[in-house]
This record gives structure tokens, sequence and C-alpha cells, in this order.
């Protein structure tokens, strides 16, 4: 089979889950990392053939790409921070906008080895591992309420450069307040924060394919996590602490009001202009 057709056939096939720009960059991405074509070959050079070896594997990616499956997790990984993470249907995909509180810890944060990091609903450990690579000698916690997102997590890297002090991973219920989380110079965190009126505008490949419990806030309290966090933020952070969490853009006033307790909380944006995190510091 000609690999124009394969892709006009695969962009075909996702017009009615994705824009078509999206549909194509997505197909395109699979050829490029199944094939080892580039995303202009089959322009520049119409005539390449899709061998009969490789055609059913990428036919099978295709229709799972077709059936909504987003493609981190057809390919099995996903970039942040310039590191690649491992995703699967165990933990959510790291989101790029995630990379900004890591960022900011790293700006804010001037302690050397020794800092203790505890980062509160770690799922893939993007957030954990990001800071002990870049903070390396930190001491880094990552704590996840399911067991499925912490294998994931504590599977990532095996060889860590010099310096790069492992992540340990441990199972918790931020809204159990006897669970023993560990004390901490820095606390992150990235809780469900969807509410359930706008799950209605999720698309498909989020909805039916990422977890559950990594998604939305509960029902009867959205902030319910963030307000959990706080009173751990209270507990365990050390005098000139530092916490940031990734909040929902459209509860910014709300979500800061819960951390109004705490030395210059206040509001950081994404890359869109939404209102994204709270930070905070400890007296
Ligand atoms: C939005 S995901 C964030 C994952 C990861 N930190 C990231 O930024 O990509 C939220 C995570 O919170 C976890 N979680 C949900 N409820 C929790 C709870 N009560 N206690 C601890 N973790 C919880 C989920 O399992 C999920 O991994």
């Amino acid at each position: 089979m000609l690999l124009k057709d394969l892709i006009h056939q695969g962009v075909k096939a996702l017009e009615s889950l994705y824009p078509a720009a999206e549909a194509r960059s997505l197909v395109l991405m699979l050829c490029q990392e199944r094939l080892g074509v580039m995303s202009w070959t089959h322009v520049v050079e119409p005539g390449t053939v899709v061998s009969e070896e490789e055609l059913p594997g990428l036919q099978d990616d295709l229709a799972r790409l077709a059936a909504g499956e987003p493609i981190q997790y057809i390919l099995g990984y996903t970039e942040f921070r310039g590191r690649i993470f491992k995703t699967d249907p165990r933990a959510l995909i790291p989101r790029l906008e995630t990379e900004l509180l890591v960022d900011e810890v790293v700006k804010h944060w001037a302690g050397g080895a020794g800092t203790t990091i505890l980062d509160l609903c770690t799922g893939s450990g993007c957030i954990a591992w990001s800071l002990a690579y870049e903070m390396p000698g930190a001491v880094v916690t990552g704590a996840d309420i399911s067991e499925d997102a912490l294998a994931l997590a504590r599977s990532q890297f095996r060889r860590l450069p010099k310096g790069v002090v492992r992540p340990t991973f441990m199972k918790g219920d931020i809204l159990d307040f006897d669970t023993p989380f560990p004390k901490c110079d820095i606390l992150t965190a990235n809780p469900p924060y969807i509410t359930l009126p706008e799950k209605q505008y999720m698309r498909p490949n989020v909805l039916d394919w990422e977890p559950e419990v990594a998604l939305f806030a509960p029902e009867s309290d959205p902030l319910a996590f963030h307000k959990a966090i706080a009173l751990w933020a209270r507990r365990l952070l050390s005098p000139g602490g530092f916490g940031i969490v990734e909040i929902n853009e459209d509860l910014g006033p709300e979500t800061l009001a819960v951390f109004k307790s705490f030395k210059n909380a206040r509001l950081i944006e994404d890359f869109a202009g939404k209102s994204r995190f709270v930070a905070f510091e400890n007296e």
C-alpha cells in the first residue's frame, strides 16, 4: 500500500474525533515513529510503499487512534521537560502546562542538596522525577492513591546521572489525615480538578481513556483536594518552605482563597494566560 494512501485513510478515520490539522499530525506522528519516515516523505516521494510486514502493525495502531485512544498510550511514551516518560492507561498523560509548575519550583528554590520535596497526587511521577533531575541532591517523595499510577511512576527511569537521588513513591490518600506523608521543604501537587459539569465538554480521547480518579474533583466540593493540600502544607512544610498546586482555571480566586493564610499566596498563569497554579510560602 502507498504511504500517501495510508495517511489519507488514517486521517479520514479520525475526522469525527479530531480537528483536521490535529488528525493529520497524529497520523504523521505514528508513521514517523513506526516507519522511520519524515512528515513530508509521502509528498516528496509519492511512490513510497508501506511493506507487507509493516502494514498490519500500523493499521492496528491507526484503528486504536480511530477508537479514541490517546497517541501517548499507543506509542507508550511522551516528553515532559525534555525527558521521555512512559505513558499507559494506569496514569494521566503529563500535560504541557504542568511543566510550568516544575519551572516555578526550580526558579524559586535556592536550597541545595538535601532539600526535601513531597509531590502529592504524583500520577506518572512526571513532577517528582523532573524535580529530582533538575534539583540534584533533592530528596523527593511522590504519593498517590492509585497503586497502578505508583507502579508506573516507580518504573520511569533506570539509570540516573550522578548526584540525582532516585525518588521514592508511597501510597497515600490526601483526604485521610492519618496518612504518614513526610515533612518537606517543598510541596507540589496536581490534584484532580475537573468539575462534573465540565465533563460534557471533554473529548473521548480523555474521558474514555484516562483514569477517572485522575480527572475529577469530588462532586460535593470541587475544591476538596485543594483544601486538603492546604492542610497538609500547614502540617508538613518547613519554616520558609514553598508550595505550589495546579488548579482549575475557572476557580482561580476561590482556590487562591483556600491558601490565603500562607505568605505570598498568588495565582500564576499558564501559556494561555489562564489561572493555572497557586504558589505560596510558609512563614
Ligand atoms: C491530575 S492527576 C496528576 C498526575 C501527575 N501529577 C501529573 O501532573 O501528570 C491526579 C492524580 O491524583 C491521584 N489522586 C486522586 N485522588 C487522590 C487522593 N484522594 N489522594 C491521593 N492521590 C489522589 C490520581 O490517582 C492521579 O494520579
